[in-house]
């Protein structure tokens, strides 16, 4: 992988119809939830990235049964023989979502051994709402060094508030919630779709939970939980990602799977700027005609339904090239505009203070040499690259591999002229026990 970059050259407007993969952050927290089950779990429209190998190498180092078809993207999780509580620091670093393991470790086992997520590009990402709030729930949670050691004799059901509607704390707190005795209120609680589609997952399961307003989940104990078979809904972030290629190319895209009702807030802003946007029947199919005279627009990033910390970097590269002045302010991270200076490179007049960014369009941007330094901002930089005059080169491929499947195949088909350059060409997705997942993958 160290060699593996993307080439990206100007592309004419892209056209056509883009299918989904399953979204990331649904996906993840869907085969942890598992482990509050014991047995066989099917779960369908797996994306085949590299954070879903991450986690399916923790399940296995678990003691879970892992069959993955990725041309089917069809995951059999088989959870009966989980018999450990450790995560090591080698998985925590891969993928700080690991930490949604935590919640229910410490349901099934009262036990949670989990080395420190630490921090990432985008910020410090402390982990004190999950922690604070099982120790609420009755946890011991003592430090050494650079591990966490949960320990519960019994978790007991409590009303917990959240300081901020964090997803991962919200998502650990609900799951450690499902097998405890009594009620448990997550007030203040993030309700993204992610969210929203593992409490269907949770209930599918045989837990018993319901929101009540304002922002508030309601968990009552059950006794156990059975195996399910689930489908992971469709990813609305790399639906927005294409909407916008799309839009940053003047090209017309529809993407029949795109679920409008979860983007109401970005599709707004794309029709401020000028785009055309035609929602399907049930709020489900989105297509887009781009504007060729693009207007910049303003907006600041906030918990769902606000507008997407994740689709910050990619809709700042539709202002670069917009009629106008753009203000962004980035509320969720407070670090998420490195992709800024990478930006500039390519010619995009940027001011940052604090967490705003400040644009002025420009009439183009031209090929560079750039690094991408998260999953969203490879996304933002690739479809710079479209844009721009010349030749785009951009290294940090692992975070583009770890976040879409194969987007770079899906551009192509709508006539981006994008091609990754991987040495190892397939996913170098080699998880930790190498002895597993290669096995079985059906050929
Ligand atoms: C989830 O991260 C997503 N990841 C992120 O997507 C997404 O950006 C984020 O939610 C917000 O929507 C997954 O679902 C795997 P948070 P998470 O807890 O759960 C602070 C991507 O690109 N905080 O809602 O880690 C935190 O530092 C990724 O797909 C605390 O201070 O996000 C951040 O500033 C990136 N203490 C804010 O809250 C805590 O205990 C929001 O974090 C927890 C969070």
């Amino acid at each position: 992988m160290q060699n593996a970059y993307l080439k990206i050259e100007q592309s004419s407007p892209l056209q056509g119809v883009a299918e989904l993969t399953g979204a990331k952050n649904a996906v993840l927290v869907t085969i942890a939830s598992l482990l509050l089950t014991s047995g066989k779990s099917v779960l369908r429209n797996v994306p085949y990235s590299a954070d879903v190998l991450q986690m399916i190498a923790l399940l296995e180092q678990l003691g879970a049964q892992v069959i993955f078809s990725p041309e089917n993207h069809l995951l059999e999780v088989d959870t009966t023989h989980v018999n450990k509580w450790h995560v090591s620091a080698e998985i925590m670093k891969k993928m700080r979502a690991s930490i949604l393991v935590m919640g229910p470790l410490l349901a099934r086992f009262g036990y949670a051994d989990i080395a420190l997520p630490g921090g990432c590009v985008l910020g410090t990402r402390p982990i004190d709402y999950h922690l604070n709030s099982f120790r609420k729930m009755g946890v011991e949670v003592a430090q050494d060094g650079d591990f966490l050691h949960g320990r519960a004799s019994q978790l007991c059901a409590q009303k917990i508030v959240l300081a901020y509607p964090s997803v991962g704390a919200t998502e650990n707190i609900m799951m450690a919630s499902v097998l405890t005795k009594g009620v448990t209120r997550i007030v203040n609680a993030a309700l993204e779709p992610e969210v929203l589609d593992l409490i269907e997952v949770l209930k599918k399961m045989g837990a018993h939970i319901e929101i009540a307003p304002p922002a508030t989940i309601v968990i009552e104990g059950v006794q156990e939980v059975h195996p399910i078979e689930h489908t992971i809904l469709s990813d609305r972030l790399e639906a927005g990602s294409l909407l916008i290629a799309a839009a940053a190319t003047g090209g017309s895209i529809s993407i029949p799977q795109a679920p409008a009702d979860a983007l109401e807030v970005f599709l707004l802003k794309l029709e401020e700027m000028g785009h055309h946007i035609t929602v399907g029947e049930h709020e489900v199919g989105i297509t887009l005609h781009a504007t060729k005279n693009p207007h910049a627009v303003s907006f600041k990033t906030s918990p769902y339904p606000g507008f997407p910390t994740d689709l910050q970097a990619p809709m700042m590269v539709l202002q670069c090239l917009a009629e106008g002045t753009s203000i962004i302010e980035e509320t969720v991270f407070e670090n998420r505009l490195v992709h800024v200076r990478e930006l500039e490179k390519m010619g995009a007049q940027i001011v940052v203070h604090n967490n705003t960014a400040t644009i002025t369009g420009v009439e183009a941007l031209y090929g560079a040499q750039v690094i991408a330094s998260d999953i969203r901002a490879a996304c933002a930089l690739a479809i710079a690259g479209m844009a721009a005059k010349g030749t785009t080169i951009m290294t940090g491929v692992q975070h583009w591999k770890r976040g879409y499947e194969s987007l770079e195949k899906k551009l192509a088909l709508l006539g981006a002229h994008i091609w990754l350059h991987d040495d190892e060409d397939e996913m170098d997705m080699t998880p930790l026990n190498e002895r597993s997942i290669s096995k079985q993958i059906r050929a």
